[in-house]
Parts: structure tokens; sequence; C-alpha cells
């Protein structure tokens, strides 16, 4: 059951252009005017800018940055994603809550966001380090009408959108080091993990974690991970707005997945390489069997790695050590 609260902001929000009055308001959310104005004085004191004019009413100027439903709401230019927002102070892990709520049929386009994630998880069964309020903690729920092996693809499309949002933020070229982690300066800042429900050819359901670490200072920086990550602030020298990346990122994401399934996938491997790091340079491989030079030379539509070794033969890799 969604709150007094925030169909109050609802409503403001909604009319943000014009006054709404106090009469229309307790009509709407059939409480008493007074009661009205002790909630404008709650959101006021978390942050809202209200403005109150007697025989006008209220107006909202402006939003706390701090995530919760509404911020990511407020000024969210999407036709299908983040229509459905659950935000968490603390929790284990976004893609938990994507999973169960992706179980109990939550729909397309649903995201989870929290300040703090307690076990948080990174690719590889590694753990992903979630400070609160210092980062992106984002996991979106898809049903995407494709087969199943062609889900790479979209972890492929997140890591372009990620790329192509850096680089509006920053002076540098993100890079992505496949399969998908995005360099700034080659530090990763940002790292994708795709988790899939699917039957032989049909995808239930697909869950895209994206982490993406905004504020932290190198400092604030888990030890373990300091000689090798980077945040957006380190790079830019300055805070960066959650809030907003979330939003810049959900939209950007839409128009891409859009035109993906619109389009194909041939676009997103153009512009997957454009930002690869080391393509055409030569790079050292580790498998079970083998350990050996080669050059790299971008990715496949399944989004394997394509190298040519020496004796000049083209292979793919699923997966492989890679010393970069
Ligand atoms: C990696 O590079 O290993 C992938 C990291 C993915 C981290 C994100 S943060 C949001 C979502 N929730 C998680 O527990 N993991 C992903």
């Amino acid at each position: 059951m969604e709150s007094t609260r925030n169909k109050l902001i609802q409503l403001l929000a909604a009319n943000s252009e014009q006054y709404i009055s106090g009469q229309l308001l307790s009509d709407q959310l059939k409480i008493s005017r007074s009661a009205i104005w002790k909630h404008m004085k709650e959101l006021e004191k978390d942050g809202y800018q209200i403005e109150g004019k007697s025989n006008k009413g209220y107006r909202i100027i402006s939003y706390p940055d701090k995530l919760s439903e509404n911020t990511v709401r407020w000024g969210l230019e999407t036709d299908w994603i983040g229509k459905n927002i659950i935000h968490k102070e603390s929790t284990t892990s976004t893609q938990h809550i994507a999973h169960d709520e992706a179980r109990n049929g939550a729909a397309h386009g649903t995201i989870i966001i929290a300040d703090e994630q307690t076990k948080g998880k990174g690719r590889m069964n590694r753990s992903w380090f979630s400070t609160k309020g210092k980062g992106m903690w984002l996991s979106i729920i898809l049903r995407p009408e494709i087969a199943p092996q062609q889900a790479p693809q979209l972890t492929l499309l997140t890591a372009t959108v990620l790329a192509d949002v850096l680089q509006s933020y920053c002076n540098v070229k993100p890079l992505i080091k496949w399969p998908n982690d995005i360099l700034l300066n080659n530090k990763k800042t940002a790292g994708i993990l795709t988790e899939m429900q699917a039957e032989q050819d049909i995808i239930n359901y697909i869950v895209i974690g994206i982490g993406l670490n905004v504020n932290q200072s190198t400092l604030e920086l888990s030890e373990e991970i300091r000689h090798k990550a980077t945040s957006l602030y380190i790079e830019t020298e300055k805070e960066n707005s959650i809030n907003a990346l979330i939003q810049e990122i959900l939209m950007t994401f839409e128009k891409s997945y859009d035109q993906y399934i619109k389009n194909g996938f041939p676009d997103i491997k153009q512009k997957w390489e454009s930002y690869g790091f080391k393509i055409g340079e030569e790079i050292t491989i580790k498998t079970i069997k083998d350990h050996f030079h080669a050059t790299f030379l971008g990715i496949e539509e399944d989004g394997a790695l394509r190298i040519k070794r020496t004796d000049g033969s083209i292979q793919r890799l699923y997966s492989a050590e890679i010393d970069w």
C-alpha cells in the first residue's frame, strides 16, 4: 500500500508547474487540511523545498538529494524503466530482492536501489564493496523476448550505457575491459553482474546488477581493491549526485535497449568495441590447458572474446584468465 506521504509527493510532482490547493489535496488524500500541513512540514524537514501561498496552495520546488522512490522518480523521463522502484536504505544485495520480486511477477523495467549492501555480490562469487551512500547499487529486472544465448548481449549493452554516461561526466574516456568492467584511467569504477532465470529457449527474467563507485575518496575504497579501483569522485574531484546518475543511466539504458530490440546487436557491438580496452593489442591468456599470447580483436555476437593467435588463427574465448 502506498503511503499518504508518497501519494502527496506524487500529487505535488504531477503539478509542479502550478499550485495545488490544500483543499484539493485534502479531498484527494482523504485527510484533513491540518494533516496536509503537518505532512508538508515533515517533507521540509527531509529536505524537500515546498512553497506554500495563501489562496493558491502548495508547489514543490526541489527534491532532496537522497535516494528514495520519489527522488528517483522525480524528473525520470522514461516509458517503461523505473516505473516500479524499490528502494532500501540497507539490504544484503539488491540482486536478492530483484530475484524475489521477479519470481513474484515484478514488471519488466522494475528497479531496485539501495544506499548500502551488506553482502554485495560481484562476478565469480566475489564480494562487492557497497559503502553506505557512496555509490550506485542498482538491479534492473528485464523480461526480454530474446533467446537465452543472447543474454550476454544485454551485459555488453549495459557496459556501453555506463561508458556513455561516465564519458559525459568526466574528461577521460571510459574503457570497457572484457567482459564488463568499466575503467577510468585504467582503474575499475563500475562492474556488472547479470543473472538469468531461463528454460531451454525462453527467458523468464534477467536481473542486471550494476555497481558504480561514485563518491568514495581513495581512503574510503577498501584496502583490498584500492590499487585497482577508482570512483567518479576521485576522477572528477567533485561529489556527484547518485540520484542524477541513476536517472541518466536509466534513460540511456531504455533508449539503447529499445534500439537493440528493434535493430539487433551490430550497433552495440560497434559501440562496445569503440570503448574496448586493449583492442588491437597483445594480451596474455591463461586457460586450464594453455598459456599464450594473442592479439585482442574484439567481441563476438555471443559476447565471446575474439583473438588472433601468433600462428594467424582466429579464436573465440568464452572464459579465460587474461593478463591485461
Ligand atoms: C563485478 O564486477 O564483479 C560485478 C559487480 C556488480 C555489483 C552490483 S551492485 C548492485 C547489484 N547488487 C549486487 O549485490 N551486485 C550488483
